[in-house]
């Protein structure tokens, strides 16, 4: 008898629509075999269903099963094939009835017959949608994930035993409430909150600075002064994801199995901190079925990269499109996949190997080789593309313990209004500017057209150009952040103060 069950393969950010067709033919010689697919995971795909039938107090038949996962010509990896493949043969033997709605079945099959978590639940309830197909069977550590996309019946499901007795219609599985993505949104408390900082004022304003203009960052110090603390309380005082950015980042992790058993929508902004030592497809994306890397983890949030000196030439290289694009694109035979890649970089590094150069109470033991082929790793094109660089000395010891608990100090949540003011001001002055959406994303000809300064914040540019021999790109980088600060000022032109701070966020050790 033959059995075709719904399923989902995935590409790029997509789910496709898969027939898992099923035939159990008495006759012959007994077997399991397969056919339409490559990946290994697939072929272990048969142990883990052999054992979870058999473990569902069901008999496996004795029979010659085949197995066609189509179409032939998609890649299918995985281990989501688990739960249809089970389904079909029982469907196929007469054990159970499916559906007679059109339902998807998805999930990875433990060897007791429990469902686990599996990848990419959240696309293939969008695609149920899209498909206008009914129900979707899933396993329950991850139907949180389907249950926002409206009109569909999500049926968590714990084990094929449980799915047995509803298809049955012995014991029903109640199908989740759907929960509207919009009741979902809302204020976030910050989980690292400036308040916790002492000291760091110039830092602090300039990631607020740079949280308001989407411009990347550059911090420079020695170990424990708080670099990496700046940075995680970032995504706390950048505005609130909207619906549909909180979509976008949700299919991301739901593709890449990032959102934890019970979660749905991805309300934070991400942090990310991959190591200097992750590979190139972890970082960037790719695989033969393309997968996202860390920089679309970090879309709509934050790339930290602690050590910057650390990574390899060819990851700085590939990190140039997404800062440039705000998105990846990866080509391969079966067609181009884009990611999007639409972050905040925050590189951070010592400002020598030892990294107590220029430290008032260590000693620097680098000699000057080491010190110049280290500060070389800091130039190039990545760092082109950073607005605001800083120096972030340690606080003085004496002045963290003279620290009071009640001493209150501006917490994240302030810096956040401020900070959402002056992105409603940018998404105004941008309505009509093709892909801009905030300062830092500027060109030229949009830096004539917003960013206008009275007579005397050009002079001083003029004057800091000069004195310093900045280049045409720092000139405009100026510009830029002055924007930021007028805009975080409530100013329309951009004023000769504005001009006077930005020039602070452009001093480098080796400059
Ligand atoms: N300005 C500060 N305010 C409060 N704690 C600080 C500050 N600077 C450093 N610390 C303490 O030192 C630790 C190390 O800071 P960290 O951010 O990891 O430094 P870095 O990344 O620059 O090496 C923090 O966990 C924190 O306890
Ligand atoms: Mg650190
Ligand atoms: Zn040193």
């Amino acid at each position: 008898m033959l059995a075709k069950v719904c399923s989902a393969a995935n590409y790029g950010l997509k789910a496709i629509d898969i027939d898992v067709e099923v035939n159990v033919a008495l006759k012959g010689f007994p077997g399991f075999g397969m056919v339409g697919m490559a990946n290994k995971a697939v072929e272990e795909a048969r142990e883990r269903v052999r054992t979870a039938i058999a473990n569902s107090d069901i008999e496996f038949p004795v029979a010659k099963i085949t197995v066609n996962l189509a179409p032939a010509d998609l890649p299918k990896e995985g281990s989501r094939y688990d739960l249809p493949i089970a389904v079909g043969i029982l469907a196929a033997t007469g054990i159970i009835k499916l559906p007679e709605e059109k339902s998807y079945f998805y999930g990875e099959l433990s060897l007791d017959g429990g469902l686990r978590h599996t990848k990419g639940v959240f696309l293939l309830a969008v695609l149920a949608k899209e498909k206008g197909v009914k129900n979707v069977f899933v396993p329950r550590l991850c139907a949180n994930e389907a249950s926002v996309i409206e009109g569909i019946n999500v049926y968590p499901v714990d084990s094929l035993k449980s799915l047995i007795s509803h298809l049955e219609n012995k014991k029903v599985i109640k199908a989740l409430k759907v929960v509207k993505s919009e009741e979902l949104m809302g204020d976030l408390k910050p989980e690292f909150d400036f308040c916790e900082i002492i000291g760091q004022e110039q830092a602090k304003r300039a990631m607020e600075i740079a949280a308001t203009g989407g411009h990347n960052i550059f911090l420079m110090g020695p170990p424990g002064s708080g670099k990496t603390m700046l940075s995680r309380a970032m995504p706390g005082i950048m505005p609130d994801l909207t619906e549909k950015e909180s979509l976008e980042v949700t299919k991301i992790f739901s593709i890449t199995g990032n959102i934890p058993a019970g979660g749905s929508l991805i309300r934070k902004r991400s942090f990310r901190s991959p190591h200097h030592t992750t590979s190139m497809v972890g970082l960037i994306g790719g695989g033969s079925n393309p997968k996202p890397g860390e920089v679309s983890l970090a879309h709509r949030g934050v790339l930290f990269l602690d050590e910057f000196p650390e990574f390899g030439r060819g990851s700085l290289e590939a990190l140039r499109q997404p800062l440039e694009d705000g998105k990846v694109t990866i080509c391969r035979a079966a067609g181009t996949v884009t990611f999007p890649a639409e972050f905040v970089l925050v590189a951070a590094a010592n400002p020598c190997p030892c990294g107590f150069m220029g430290d008032p109470k260590h000693e620097c033991k680098c000699g000057i080789y080491q010190i110049n082929r280290y500060q070389k790793k800091l130039s190039g094109p990545i760092m082109d593309r950073i607005d605001l660089h800083l120096n972030v000395p340690a606080v003085d010891v004496n002045k963290l313990m003279a620290d009071k608990e009640n001493i209150k100090r501006e917490g994240s949540r302030e810096i956040k209004k401020r900070v959402v003011a002056g992105r409603l001001v940018q998404n105004k002055r941008f309505e009509s500017a093709d892909g801009v959406f905030c300062n830092a994303d500027m060109k030229n000809r949009h830096i004539r057209q917003f960013a206008l300064m009275t007579t005397k914040a050009n002079l001083l540019l003029k004057q800091a150009v000069n004195k310093y021999a900045l280049s045409a790109r720092t000139y405009f980088r100026l510009i830029k952040v002055s924007r930021t600060i007028a805009d975080l000022a409530g100013s329309k032109n951009i004023e000769d103060v504005h001009v006077a701070e930005a020039l602070q966020y452009r001093i480098r050790l080796h400059e």
